[in-house]
């Protein structure tokens, strides 16, 4: 079948400003769109940029606004997304090229929470012991990909780039909500600033975007009932 794939170019070298060009690709309507991304750059314009990597929604790198709601390329087949396509780069951060954006502060936000695990004292012999109910608690939020198609569909990270984003707040409740960290009070203090979990206006297009299905907007009223009640 006939694809039309309308996808926003930049290429600052030469371009003062986006452009949007159309390419047109015979493909069967299971493919994905990232397989057409291919099939574009191998066979009409090997010079289109877009991130991937694993092919299969687990590295995080093809996160695009197609068809105007933030996916991943990889987990879009054709035949859900219609004969006429739109491919445009994340919103609210800069466009390097093309599909490429630049994700510096989206991982300095990241890092800004302390995404690993706090602890003090000798290690165990063996394992930290953990119980299932315990892993249950924080279980949603392991399953992050950071392919920020949460953070950049959130209104309010468009508005002000210095929120702390979806994201970040995620993966700051995978560790605090881990019986086993003892950084809880180190990240809430984080997350309780200006730029922090009150930004959040719970307006859930980060859940909505989310590819790996996380309750993005429960994890951050999680974080502010942890804030407010001090209940962790
Ligand atoms: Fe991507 Fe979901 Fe992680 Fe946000 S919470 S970065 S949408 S996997
Ligand atoms: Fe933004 Fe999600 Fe909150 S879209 S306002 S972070 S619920
Ligand atoms: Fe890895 Fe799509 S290429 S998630």
């Amino acid at each position: 079948m006939r694809y039309t794939i309308r996808i926003r170019r930049f290429n600052p070298e030469v371009d003062q400003r986006p452009r949007w060009q159309e390419f047109t690709v015979e493909m069967e309507p299971t493919d994905r769109l990232l397989d057409a991304l291919q099939e574009i750059k191998e066979h009409q314009d090997e010079t289109l940029a877009f991130r991937r990597s694993c092919a299969h929604g687990i590295c995080g790198s093809d996160a695009m606004i197609i068809n105007g709601i933030n996916r991943l390329a990889c987990k879009m087949l054709l035949k859900d997304l219609g004969p006429r396509i739109t491919v445009e780069p994340l919103r609210g951060f800069k466009v390097l090229r093309d599909l490429i954006v630049d994700m510096d502060s989206f991982f300095e936000q990241y890092r800004s929470i302390k995404p690993y695990l706090i602890k003090g004292g000798e290690p165990p012999a063996t394992e930290y012991r953990q119980t299932p109910a315990e892993r249950a608690v924080y279980d949603d939020t392991t399953k992050c990909i950071l392919c920020a198609a949460c953070t950049t569909s959130c209104p309010i990270f468009w508005a002000n780039q210095t929120f702390v984003g979806p994201a970040a707040l995620v993966n700051a409740h995978r560790f605090i909500f881990d019986s086993r960290d003892e950084g809880a009070e180190e990240r809430l203090e984080i997350v309780n600033k200006r730029m922090g979990v009150w930004r959040c206006r719970t307006i859930f297009n980060c859940t909505d975007a989310c590819p790996r299905g996380i309750g993005v907007t429960k994890a951050i009223e999680d974080l502010k009932r942890a804030l407010l009640y001090k209940k962790l």
